[in-house]
């Protein structure tokens, strides 16, 4: 089986390469991926050096880069994680989420629909389902509500692929995976911003009253299911994947100021996320009955090895650190750092 998959430099995408070559004899990669400040080739150097990987600096918007690649008909499927990934970004400038995130995925589709790939799976989120009231669970077919620019740009890109499904029967499946953390995250993210700092003994700015509620997924499990609902999954079907571990952020927080021995004096509330969802919760039985999948990593065991990871790879840190992010570090902090509550 000859992949593509695109986004493949970022913290999942690059973890479902290194899983899939680690583990399967049967499969090629091709990894696309335009190597945006949230994409690393650092994240691939575990397998420089495969054989049957082959990396490809491109633009999912680039029609030509993308027909290029897919018009022989080699590649068998595309896995479509290449995306601008961050909330806070995604309010901060909304732009560059809906240029990659729909008309970049609009652009693949395309491409993959010219070429008559055999499988497209568009890697969406939970998000898509804004926030939802306790005691509810989102199963796939709740009605899309996103909140931020960067939920509306993934809800849109699942519009499309929908289309495609009804107007040219493609063959897309859909995945809606809850958050994920674990080694090669960007600080940007709650988990590992919470871990670098906390080794760094920096404040940990908490959004609001910091009971938000995420449901949290190890990273490798997710690229299981993925590749479960590749390979298992229905033709033209969502399926939610869930972790099963719901957590309030000062709950996570917590925990990893334990792992780490940082001291509590380092939570700092800031002010809140603009259309801060309170909760996310999904209903995971559908990938279950249809393609056996269940995360099998409990999220104290995954938080451990994550900080384990951090706490070795310093040097990966500092240098992802250095340069734009400490731009993005101040855009996105310091104006919520004068709104301290308390
Ligand atoms: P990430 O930000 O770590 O990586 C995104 C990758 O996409 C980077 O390598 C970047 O260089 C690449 N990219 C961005 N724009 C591109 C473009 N125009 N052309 C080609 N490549 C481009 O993101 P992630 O956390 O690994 O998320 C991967 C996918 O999973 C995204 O589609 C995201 O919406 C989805 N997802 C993420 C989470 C999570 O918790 N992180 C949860 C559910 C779903
Ligand atoms: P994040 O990792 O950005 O994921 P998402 O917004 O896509 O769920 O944030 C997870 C939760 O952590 C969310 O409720 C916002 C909160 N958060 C903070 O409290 N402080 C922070 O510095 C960050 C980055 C997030």
């Amino acid at each position: 089986m000859k992949l593509l998959v695109t986004g493949g430099a970022g913290f999942i995408g690059s973890a479902f390469v290194r899983y899939l070559l680690t583990n399967r004899d049967d499969v090629q990669i091709v990894t696309l991926d335009k190597l945006t400040y949230a994409g690393n080739l650092e994240n691939l150097a575990p397998i420089e050096g495969n054989p049957r990987h082959q990396f490809v600096h491109a633009d999912i918007c680039d029609a030509a880069a993308v027909t290029a690649i897919l018009a022989d008909g080699s590649i068998d499927a595309v896995v479509h994680f290449a995306a601008e990934s961050h909330v806070d970004r995604s309010i901060l400038s909304p732009g560059s989420a809906v240029e990659t995130n729909v008309r970049g995925t609009a652009t693949l589709l395309e491409a993959a629909r010219t070429a008559r790939t055999s499988r497209f799976l568009l890697v969406s989120t939970d998000e898509v389902y804004g926030s939802i009231e306790q005691p509810t669970e989102a199963d796939e077919t709740f009605p899309l509500n996103p909140s931020s620019p960067y939920a509306a740009s993934k809800a849109g890109a699942d519009l499309l692929a929908l289309a495609y499904v009804k107007t040219y029967r493609m063959p897309v499946v859909i995945t809606r995976g809850s958050n994920n953390y674990g080694p090669y995250q960007f600080p940007e993210k709650l988990i590992p911003l919470m871990i670098s700092n906390a080794l760094e003994r920096l404040p940990l700015p908490v959004y609001g009253d910091g009971l938000q509620v995420r449901d949290w997924m190890y990273v490798e499990d997710h690229c299981r299911g993925i590749f479960s609902a590749l390979t298992k999954g229905t033709e033209g079907a969502v399926y939610n994947i869930g972790g099963g571990n719901p957590l309030p952020n000062i709950e996570v927080i917590k925990r990893i100021l334990k792992m780490t021995e940082a001291p509590e004096s380092l939570i700092t509330r800031v002010t809140d996320r603009p259309g801060h969802d309170r909760r996310y919760a999904i209903r995971v039985d559908k990938i279950a009955r249809d393609t056996g999948f269940r995360p099998s990593v409990s999220f104290d065991d995954g938080l451990a090895a994550t900080v384990e990871w951090y706490r070795k790879n310093t040097d990966w840190t500092s240098r992802v650190k250095s340069g734009e992010y400490r731009d993005y570090y101040q855009r996105n902090y310091e104006w919520r750092s004068a709104g301290i509550q308390g």
